[in-house]
This record gives structure tokens, sequence and C-alpha cells, in this order.
């Protein structure tokens, strides 16, 4: 275990028995080495949304910052704002649905916005309008999401509408590439050649259009061609590829180690059944650890049976179904472990090392989904030069 006296006393001295680690080094270094990777002229944004992937919204966005990112994405505007009155002041673009409602606040706190309706545009306008600013807003079209946007054979009618509003600043058109992490990758260059045909089109047509963009992070290691003006990358930041297609050109440090301890042990023989459903039996005797983490804390019920956790620098296999705030785990016979000890469900430990995205395959879901399932209930620890640089943990309202 690679764990410094300091932060060793800070659990023991706050009862943690289950926290993540945040190594905001990390997450600098990931964004210094793909920003070096673009593209001349193309800046990075880094997709901080959904409170930083799970790594924390503000923490992650101070890191990536100061690994030189040039632009925040967030979701939705609150997250916008949440950056505000964390003291952030880089670009933000709102890359999700804002509503009309949003408009004056998002104004207010000097965020740019992703658009698509003629009721976002107006009430931007109207806000924009009333506090005497501009309000940059990028024309998100849908080239093969299907999902947020206008269609591409609707984009030029919609500029033309936005040019009658004199406070807004069109500053590009956005889109989003759903399978650059594909081996095949003839649906994106398509997508990209469209995309790029319509950036061509509205500047024919006399708009500046300076800032264009849809690479995430697949797209950007797989495809410099589509770097453009900017990239919008996410899990990257976060120290993982987005699928093994994924070009690993540039070195990626994951960022995050889940962390719990063994609660209780018991030795067992050959066939016991273990947990709800008992879906899992003993194949010898052996040594069964409970740990206090569940499904209630983002450790994801489809982990049963095929979760795999190290402890003392060990593989081992999760047993039987993840419990609502307990998991048990096949220590394996003469395990030697105890109660008390450090298990690490996600990162490294010793030599050996559980990715994110291992775990994720074998539960059939995504890292983005282990990442952000894990909500509240975990305390943070903040980690920057070795040392802990801050704590984040859920509000329970318990005092000592
Ligand atoms: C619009 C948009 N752009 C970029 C990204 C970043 O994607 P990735 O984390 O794969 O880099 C996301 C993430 O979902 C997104 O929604």
């Amino acid at each position: 275990m690679v764990m410094g006296n300091e932060k060793s006393d800070l659990i023991e001295a706050n009862h943690f028995n289950f926290f993540a680690e945040v190594n905001l080094d990390a997450i600098e270094g990931n964004t210094t080495r793909i920003k070096k990777h673009l593209s001349k002229g193309s800046k990075l944004l880094a997709v901080v949304k959904d409170d930083g992937y799970g790594h924390g919204l503000l923490e992650a966005s101070r890191a990536v910052l100061l690994g030189g990112a040039d632009y925040l994405g967030v979701v939705a505007a609150f997250e916008g704002i949440c950056l505000r009155q964390g003291g952030i002041s880089a670009p933000t673009i709102v890359m999700g649905n804002s509503e009309p409602h949003e408009a004056g606040k998002a104004v207010a706190a000097g965020l740019e916005l992703a658009v698509f309706s003629k009721d976002i545009a107006e009430a931007l306008q109207g806000a924009a309008s009333a506090m005497d600013k501009q309000v940059g807003v990028y024309i998100k079209v849908d080239t093969g999401m299907g999902r947020l946007g206008i269609l591409p054979q609707e984009v030029v009618e919609y500029a033309g509408f936005l040019s009658n509003f004199k406070h807004l600043d069109v500053l590009g058109l956005m889109t989003h590439l759903p399978v650059a992490d594909a081996e095949d990758l003839t649906v994106t260059e398509k997508q990209l050649s469209i995309f790029q045909e319509l950036v061509k089109t509205l500047r024919e047509a006399g708009f500046r259009l300076p800032c264009n963009h849809c690479a995430n992070t697949a797209a950007t290691l797989n495809m410099p061609h589509s770097h453009m003006d900017m990239v919008r990358v996410g899990l990257g930041l976060y120290g993982y590829y987005t699928s093994p297609s994924v070009k690993r050109d540039v070195a990626l440090a994951p960022a995050m180690n889940l962390r719990t301890r063994v609660i209780h042990l018991k030795h067992l023989p050959k066939d016991t059944p273990i947990s709800y459903g008992q879906t899992y039996r003993t194949k010898r005797d052996t040594d069964v650890a409970v740990i206090p983490v569940g499904y209630n804390h983002g450790y994801i019920r489809s982990l049963s049976n095929v979760g795999i956790a190290l402890v003392g620098g060990r593989r081992v296999a999760v047993a039987g179904v993840v419990c609502m705030d307990m998991t048990m785990l096949d220590v394996g016979p003469d395990s030697g472990v105890e109660v008390g000890d450090i298990v690490t469900l996600i990162g490294g430990d010793g030599e050996e090392f559980v990715g994110a995205d291992e775990l994720a395959r074998s539960a059939g879901t995504i890292p983005y989904e282990l990442f952000t399932a894990l909500n509240g209930k975990v305390p943070r620890l903040y980690l920057q030069g070795g040392q802990v640089v801050g704590i984040q943990t859920a509000s329970w309202g318990l005092r000592e």
C-alpha cells in the first residue's frame, strides 16, 4: 500500500472505511499531455460535468486549468454557476439543454451555451440585452447522436434566426460523435465531413464562427483531423481511454483509487452459499471478507459475482450479489487477510491494478457509469504533491 502517514492519520481520524482518493496531479498531467497532442490552433475544453465525472467539480476544474485547459464544459447551467460560486472564472460552455428560465442566471454568470431552440435564443437575447451584455452561443447540430440539437438541414435557417439577436455572439457549431471509439471510423468520418461542410457553408454566408468543435476523448486520440478549433475531452482527463480501439499515443494516468476496509472476516467451508439469492457457493474451504460498500454508494449491483478487488496487492473476486451497504469477497484459503485491511476496488495496490475500464467491462457497463454512480456518501480525499489537500465528506448532520 502506498499510503503516507498523514493520509492514514486522516483516514483514522475521520473513521473512513470507504473513500475515493482523487489524484489531482494525475488530472493535471493528463490535461497537459492531451493538450500537447492537439493540432495547432486547437483549444482544449475540459469536460467537468456531472461533478467532474465523480471526481469533484471544483477540484477537477482547478486541476485541469492548472494543466492548461482553455475552457470548461458542463451539462447544465447550475453547474456553471457552481463554478463561478467556487471562484472559477474560466470560459465555460453549458453543453446540454438550458431552459429559458435559466437564461438570466447563465448570462449573469458569463456562461456560454449550446443552443438549438428558438425559445432559448429569445430568452438569452432578453436577458443579455437587459444586462447590456453579450452571450456566446454554439449551434448544437445533431449529426448522428440522435440526442440534442437541430438537424444539419435546419442549420442555415436557425443561424439566420440567431443573427437577428444582437446580444448573441454565434461563436461556432458543435456536434457529438457517438462512435469515435469504434474500430471502424467510417460513420464518424461521415459525421465530421457533414459538420465541416456546415461550418464552411455558414462562413461563406458571413458567419465568423471562430470556435467549432466536435471531438470527444476518442476522436481527439483517434482522429487528429477532427480537432478543429477546440476539442471537448472528458474521460481522458480522468485517466482512461474510452475503448480498446482508442489509440494510446498519449499516456494517461488514472486519477481515482477507490478504497475500503475489511470489516468482518470469516472462514467458510466448501459449498457455502453467499449473499442474497445464494448465487455464489464457495468452491473450497476459504476466507470471506465483508466490506462496507454497496449499491447505495454507487458500487453498482451489476458487479455482483464479477467484480474484482485487491487485498494486500492480490486480486480477489466479489462473491455473491452486492448488497445495499455491504459486499463479500472470496479472499481464498489461509488468506492472512485481517479485519481492518485496506481493499482497493478501483486503482492500484502494489504492482496490481484494477482499472475502472476492466471493472466496467465485467459488469457490462462503462467507466463513466462506475465513476458517476459513486455518490456523495463516498468521501473524497484530494491528493496533490503526495499530500491530502482536501476532504469532501457526506453531510449526515452528524455531530461529534
Ligand atoms: C457534448 C459532449 N462533449 C464531449 C463529451 C466528452 O466525452 P468523453 O468523456 O468521451 O471525452 C461529452 C461527454 O459525454 C459530451 O456530452
